[in-house]
């Protein structure tokens, strides 16, 4: 074990406003019919505001948590779609419970909560008591709603997870990485749309995610019959296929909320976190995986004994 911590509070927060593959075909060369069989979303939430559903996300996991913000140690915020360049919206989250601890942002695209998840270990690891890890992203604000190759992917929305040291679980072992040759495969200019080529993404994805998750395995001495539930980022039903069939990890034991949220970058891993434990998913004692990758090309992987 890295690091001893249990979750002691988690919440989602989705927009209310739904577009769905209907909605889509309306203004675009394209099908629902298309859309699910290729990527197996159905609908996703827009009018997202990034710092607001940071704030959101964050209180109601401070309130299943219940403690008070005066005890965190540190705030961090996973995003690439906030509307400042400065301050970073964990200042928003900060000011907004009440906090006296740092906040600082994070930019690693849709790996983000992988990793300000494992920074978050690293601070409980050099002393702190507790870390307060929020994802969140509208990508309906970057992308390009005429362009039928990326406005059907994505959508909005933000994550949360308190973390305290100490407990029988918490992380395992990890693993993160960049092919920052690829960068030019997705990327987004400032004041610019999302540019995507999505079959060159899907092929790196499917082959770093599977390196990682296989390097994170055996730092841990462990095969993917060890991992009880696989939380993927949510990009696409097809990768999340192709990953699990080339670890040998059963499908059925994925988080799928893809087909109601889009991909949602940063908010994508703890959105399912969220919806996992609200279903009675993941249990004290699993070994829970988290696989994520984004523009950079980056990727991370975690290992975590769950102890709530
Ligand atoms: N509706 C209907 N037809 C379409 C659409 C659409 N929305 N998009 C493409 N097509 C057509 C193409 O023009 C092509 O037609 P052709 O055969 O006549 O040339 C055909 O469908 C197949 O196109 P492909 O691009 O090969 O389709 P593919 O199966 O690769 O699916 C997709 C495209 C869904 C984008 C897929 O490549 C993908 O999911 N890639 C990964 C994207 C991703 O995960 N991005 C997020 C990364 S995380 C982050 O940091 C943001």
């Amino acid at each position: 074990m890295i690091q001893p911590a249990r979750a002691i509070g988690w919440a989602s927060h989705l927009p209310d406003e739904v577009v769905t593959n209907d909605d889509l075909e309306r203004t675009l060369d394209t099908t629902d019919a298309w859309i699910r069989e290729r990527t197996g979303i159905s609908e996703r939430r827009v009018g997202g505001h990034p710092p607001s559903m940071a704030v959101t996300a964050a209180c109601e996991a401070m309130a299943v948590a219940g403690c008070e913000a005066s005890t965190l140690d540190l705030i961090l915020v996973a995003t690439s779609t906030t509307d400042q360049h400065l301050p970073a919206a964990a200042s928003r989250v900060h000011d907004a419970l009440g906090a006296n601890c740092g906040a600082f942002d994070i930019n690693a695209a849709c790996s983000g909560f992988v990793y300000a998840l494992v920074t978050a270990y690293g601070f409980l690891a050099t002393g702190m008591k507790r870390v307060l890890v929020v994802g969140s992203d509208a990508m309906s604000r970057i992308v390009d709603w005429q362009d039928r190759g990326t406005a059907i992917l994505f959508g909005d929305g933000a994550g949360a997870l308190v973390l305290e040291a100490g407990g029988d679980g918490g992380l395992v072992t990890y693993d993160m990485g960049t092919d920052s040759a690829s960068r030019h495969i997705l990327y987004c200019d400032v004041g610019s749309k999302l540019q995507m080529e999505g079959r060159e993404v899907f092929k790196v994805a499917v082959r770093s995610v599977v390196d990682s998750i296989q390097r994170a395995l055996k730092a841990a001495e462990m095969d993917a019959g060890d991992i009880d539930v696989f939380v993927p980022h949510q990009a696409n039903y097809r990768i999340v296929e192709a990953v699990c069939s080339r670890l040998g990890i059963p499908c059925e034991k994925s988080v799928n909320t893809l087909a109601h949220t889009g991909n949602t970058s940063a908010g994508s891993i703890p959105v399912a976190i969220a919806h996992a434990l609200e279903r009675g998913r993941i249990h004290d004692g699993d070994t829970v995986l988290l696989a994520g990758f984004g523009a950079g090309m980056s990727w991370g992987s975690a290992i975590v004994r769950w102890s709530a």
